[in-house]
């Protein structure tokens, strides 16, 4: 099979991490990203921006938005301004607004005593081409000594008719209000009770997410921590709740002893960070829709050098599942395209269905050799992923070499959906419920399953 993985969207060179300000406009997807186009290892951030019409081929353009004199330009959001509130439109084509962290690398590096990271704006009159930063900037300023303050994300919020903006602050999340773009009034903080010691919170999204068979929605918090992945590093945790447009508290039937269970994994897998979500959808794609970094803060800069370093994973739509009344984020893969170019792409999925009570072992291969092996224990119902054979980094021993990921479900039948791409694998268990990026060495192309 040919090493063919547009899909898994990567730069042409320099180095990527998290997506940003992912929209929806006019038949286009936008992906912007963290990217420091001068090197292979984190550096000087700028946007890049990619754009597709499937989520399944990607055309990468010129930096959106590079860094001046407030600083690099850091993770954020963008939103379409579909009435006019900001007041800058020329024409019948919708105002797209972007807002991101201004990271000033000088004042962090002396540590600087009123904080060096700020919320600012851009914005672009012609479909996502060209931006203009906001003259105001920055539009939402350190509050003071608020060492990490980054990552605005920013929603329309009906019920309450305002924009809602997440900015991630040290150990919490902080709310704000507007109705103009420009002026911001904060109304609330989210931290997770005994969660809040898991490192620093980066890269807040919230969103309504259907829930399976019943005609209701939920409210869910997706939110990142570096360090406090469930493997170490970095992770991505999901909170369902409601939201008032002021005040997002997370759902009773999640909690158990402590305010949050230990199994709201985003994804399981060590790779797979900063996930974000689509914004302004068209009626026809299930949303949300969201794409992860596929990567590890622990050893995402010493991974094997390709021309690139960082890809996303595929995109993934989501749906609410309740088991035993209490309710989960499901993932799936998601295109806005029919499966012959799926095919053509070079994408393969491979769905294995096995008998619950027996343990069994699949292979997943690379020429003849096993990359990664995925072991089923029937007893413990756990999976055990070993890929020490094809470790990201090269050193067999490295971070979660092998790696275990105990099943939620309880049916009689495992679903699993592999989707093997160059340099990575995605899977997903009983139909969703949890799912596991696993970044590789080497570019995977068969699926053996032994009993
Ligand atoms: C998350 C993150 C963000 C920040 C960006 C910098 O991976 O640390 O919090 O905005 O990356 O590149």
């Amino acid at each position: 099979m040919p090493v063919y993985d547009p899909p898994h969207f990567r730069s042409q060179r320099g180095w990527l991490n998290d997506p940003n300000g992912l929209v929806y406009v006019d038949g286009v997807y936008h992906l912007f990203f963290q990217h420091n186009p001068g090197g292979n290892t984190w550096g000087p951030m700028n946007w890049g921006h990619a754009t597709s019409r499937d989520l399944l081929s990607w055309t990468e353009h010129g930096v959106a938005l590079e860094p001046d004199d407030l600083g690099w330009i850091f993770s954020g959001s963008v939103v379409v301004d579909h009435e006019n509130r900001l007041n800058v439109q020329d024409s019948a084509q919708k105002t797209l607004v972007a807002f991101f962290t201004h990271h000033d690398a000088e004042a962090a590096k002396r540590n600087a005593e009123g904080g060096f990271q700020h919320q600012s704006m851009a914005y672009s009159l012609d479909g996502g081409e060209h931006w203009i930063k906001h003259s105001a900037n920055p539009i939402l300023p350190n509050p003071g000594g608020v060492q990490d303050f980054r990552d605005p994300y920013v929603l329309w919020h009906p019920g309450s008719s305002a924009w809602i903006m997440l900015v991630s602050a040290g150990v919490c999340v902080e709310f704000y209000r507007s109705t103009d773009l420009l002026n911001w009034a904060k109304c609330s903080t989210f931290d997770a009770g005994e969660g809040a010691d898991a490192g620093v919170w980066e890269c807040p999204v919230l969103c309504t997410v259907p829930v399976e068979e019943v005609n209701e929605t939920r409210w869910v918090l997706i939110q990142s921590f570096m360090p406090g992945g469930r493997l170490g590093g970095s992770g991505t945790r999901y909170f369902i709740g409601c939201f008032d447009g002021y005040v997002f508290e997370v759902e009773r039937a999640r909690l158990g002893g402590s305010r949050e269970t230990p199994d709201n994994w985003y994804d399981w897998g060590p790779d797979n960070y900063a996930a974000n979500i689509w914004a302004n959808l068209p009626p026809h794609m299930p949303g949300p829709v969201s794409i992860g970094w596929m990567n590890n803060w622990v050893y995402a800069n010493t991974t094997k050098e390709t021309p690139f370093r960082g890809q996303m994973t595929l995109p993934r739509s989501h749906s609410i599942r309740l088991i035993d009344d209490k309710p989960y984020l499901v993932s799936e893969v998601a295109f806005d395209g029919v499966a012959e170019t799926i095919q053509e792409a070079g994408l393969v999925e491979e769905r294995i269905r096995f008998d619950a009570s027996k343990s069994c072992v699949i292979d997943i291969l690379c020429d003849g050799e096993i990359a990664v092996r995925v072991a089923f224990d029937a007893a413990s119902s756990n999976f055990r992923f070993d890929r020490k054979s094809s470790h990201p980094t090269g050193d067999g021993e490295g971070f979660a070499g092998q790696f275990d990921v105990p099943r939620i479900s309880s049916a009689d039948h495992v679903e699993l959906s592999i989707w093997l791409g160059a340099y990575c694998i995605e899977a997903f268990i009983d139909d969703g419920l949890q799912s596991v990026s696993v970044l590789l060495a080497s570019a995977v192309t068969a699926v053996k399953l032994t009993h």
